[in-house]
């Protein structure tokens, strides 16, 4: 029999390209998505992709009532994949109460509900603002969390910290920078907040929903002066989360937490350059002034994960640009 795999947040940008691996690995997922950030369009792109009905509950990850529902109704769930959170670094700067509220109050029941319904393995969405500025690049696991740069960090390193704390069986993958789209273009990134995010924004000076963009600062310590980030294919990303799974729910007492990147640094320059040769497109752009928060450069050590769970990315970067670019054309029509 299929296993079941709860994933909150599932019709989110991450969420349902793991619906996706999920299902193409003999797994049955079933969403819980309150569609505040997310879209319905994604469940339906996934069910596309995979020509088969996916499970949906549109609910609050926050409300605990119909959660235990959802565990009551569910009896067999044997992992959840806990993606839902706000995510906007700029509004948790702006909001941090929301992000407290929203961001660990969800965790805090979900641990609640696994303990009470016997559900014992959680792999949770987490990020690599955890470390901070970390002292060493590439950065491993065994660094510290470091100063939070946000509110929006601050929760993540708090989730892993009450996750580390819990009874239950835990994997946190520590994001870098995810990009890119399905090749089917079926499924994307939908959220309702204006982008912020570096490829977001460069596609929509592609598309001409802006005229330019700002590379924020051009006088760090980096080898063209622009920060340096580990860009990851969402696709590839997915794939982890299935490792992450098969590997929870084949060993006992699992509490630990690995790097998703791709181990290589790439600077705002190279990205635009890239996305430029990669589309054959033009992107406007002009030097700013520094973001305020920006770390200067932080990409992975990922040899954690490629031993343990033997993931290692193989897609690459020019066709996350390029499904990234397809993404955005079909948003618009
Ligand atoms: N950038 C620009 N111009 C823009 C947008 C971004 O120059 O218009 C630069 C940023 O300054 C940064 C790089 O592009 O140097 C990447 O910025 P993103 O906003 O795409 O990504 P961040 O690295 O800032 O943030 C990501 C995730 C967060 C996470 C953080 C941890 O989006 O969720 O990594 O470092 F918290």
């Amino acid at each position: 029999m299929k296993k079941n795999i709860l994933v909150t947040g599932g019709a989110g940008y991450i969420g349902s390209h793991t619906l996706v691996e999920l299902y193409n690995s003999g797994y049955k997922p079933i969403v819980v998505d309150n569609l505040s950030n997310s879209s319905l369009n994604n469940i339906k792109g996934a069910e596309q992709i995979t020509k088969s009905k996916i499970d949906f509950y549109k609910l609050d990850c926050t409300d605990f009532e119909q959660m235990n529902k959802l565990f009551e109704e569910q009896k067999n769930i044997d992992a959840v994949i806990h993606f839902a959170a706000f995510k906007s670094v700029e509004e948790s700067v702006i909001q941090p109460d929301k992000y407290f509220s929203n961001n660990i109050g969800s965790l805090e029941i979900l641990i609640n509900l696994m303990n009470s319904h016997n559900v014992n393995n959680i792999i949770f969405s987490s990020s690599c603002t955890v470390y901070g500025s970390p002292e060493f690049l590439p950065v491993n696991e065994l660094a510290p969390f470091g100063k939070a740069e946000s509110p929006y960090g601050e929760t993540k390193q708090l989730c892993e910290k009450l996750i580390q704390k819990s009874e239950i069986n835990s994997i946190s993958l520590r994001y870098f920078n995810p990009v890119g789209s399905h090749p089917s273009s079926l499924i994307g990134d939908c959220s309702a907040d204006k982008p912020n995010n570096l490829v977001p924004i460069i596609c929509e000076v592609a598309s001409g929903k802006r005229k330019s963009m700002q590379i924020f600062g051009n006088d760090y310590n980096t080898p063209d002066g622009t920060c340096v980030r580990d860009y990851i294919h969402v696709v590839d990303l997915a794939k982890a989360h299935v490792m992450a799974v098969n590997h929870i729910l084949n060993n006992t007492k699992i509490k630990t937490a690995y790097n998703l990147g791709v181990g290589k640094g790439l600077s705002v320059l190279e990205v635009i350059d890239s996305f430029q040769k990669v589309n054959n497109l033009k992107i406007s752009h002009a030097l700013g002034p520094r973001r305020a928060g920006d770390v200067e450069k932080i990409y992975s050590d990922n040899t954690k994960i490629n031993i343990e769970l033997g993931w290692f990315p193989v897609m690459s970067f020019e066709s996350a640009l390029e499904t990234a670019w397809n993404w955005e054309k079909l948003k618009n029509l």
